[in-house]
């Protein structure tokens, strides 16, 4: 680690430049072993995201969408009762801990399809993800409103107030790319990358789509994860369900997401703010504006990739 380049990022972590994105120190071991001992399955699937684009609200989709037949009654459904990091869990930190073969047992018994998610750039998965079968969704968000998620969520959970750092050097640092698993840029090109060029492997979400149009994107989901609803689900309101119970007002309303922590003592009450397009507007300075718009023109020019901003 100490050959590794260091900047102090927000919450007053220290990132480390491994494998050119900025990881976390808190993750750094556990991306390091999940990279090593993860054995993929063909039946796997896997949730990418960059931190603050949608993550629990794709794993809760993915999850309810996988499992409809199993959970067919709303009163018995796993999300009334648990965090979707709680039924989705990210491979970027299961591995860090102690009980490595018993953590890789219970892996390997888990009930197929099993689903995951990760914040891992796709340049860092692990071989075995990229060499088989198993599928990725990945969502992004514009940067806008990512960094103003990211920003408030820092600032709640933050334990270290000695390191205040004001929206302004926080966008700085972000516009050079210093944040967890950023540039976010780098992170959004390699996934858009890949779904073009293996698109029944990586399918390539955006938020404001989701926002926009959630029916449409539920069944793309299960197309893409070869498990199209059938006209019977569909006249059974089986989609409107899985959208009802995933959305921001009700899992937010829940009351397995309003007290307790998840993953790395995250209080789950944070993990819904406003669940908004365009909300970056209540923070943003022109003069911000102008920055985070100039950064996006160059790092995003020519990729084809483009963003909503306001809803
Ligand atoms: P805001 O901070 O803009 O409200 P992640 O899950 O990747 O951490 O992303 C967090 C963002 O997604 C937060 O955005 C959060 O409110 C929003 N979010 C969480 N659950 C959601 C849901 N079910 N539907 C829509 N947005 C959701």
């Amino acid at each position: 680690l100490l050959s590794l380049p260091k900047e102090r990022g927000w919450a007053s972590r220290y990132l480390y430049l491994f494998q050119h994105f900025w990881c976390p120190s808190t993750h750094i071991q556990g991306v390091n072993d999940f990279q090593k001992n993860f054995q993929a399955k063909p039946s796997d699937v896997l949730v990418a995201s960059f931190p603050k684009s949608g993550t629990t609200w794709l794993k809760a989709l993915t999850f309810s969408i996988i499992n409809r037949k199993r959970f067919s009654s709303s009163e018995n459904h796993p999300l009334l009762t648990s965090n979707p990091h709680e039924l989705v869990p990210f491979l970027d930190f299961i591995f860090h801990a102690d009980n490595l073969q018993q953590k890789l047992s219970h892996l390997s018994n888990m009930s197929e399809p099993r689903v995951f998610g990760t914040h891992v750039p796709f340049p860092s998965l692990s071989s075995s993800i990229k060499d088989s079968n198993c599928k990725i969704i990945y969502i992004c968000r514009n940067p806008f409103d990512t960094f103003v998620s990211s920003w408030t969520f820092f600032n709640k959970i933050k334990q270290d107030s000695l390191h205040e750092v004001t929206i302004e050097e926080a966008l700085e640092k972000y516009c050079k790319g210093i944040i967890g698993f950023g540039p976010t840029w780098e992170h959004m090109l390699g996934y858009w990358k890949e779904s073009m060029a293996t698109p029944n492997k990586v399918l390539f979400l955006k938020y404001e789509d989701l926002k926009e149009d959630i029916n449409f994107y539920v069944r793309r989901v299960a197309e893409f994860l070869e498990c199209p609803f059938t006209e019977e689900e569909e006249s059974d309101g089986v989609i409107e369900n899985i959208i009802k119970l995933c959305s921001f007002e009700k899992m937010k309303d829940l009351e397995v997401n309003k007290s307790g922590t998840v993953g790395r003592n995250v209080e789950k009450k944070y993990l819904f703010r406003k669940g908004e397009v365009g909300d970056w507007v209540n923070y943003f300075s022109p003069a911000m504006t102008e920055k985070l718009s100039k950064t996006m023109e160059e790092k995003l020019s020519g990729s084809g990739l483009s963003f909503k901003t306001c809803s």
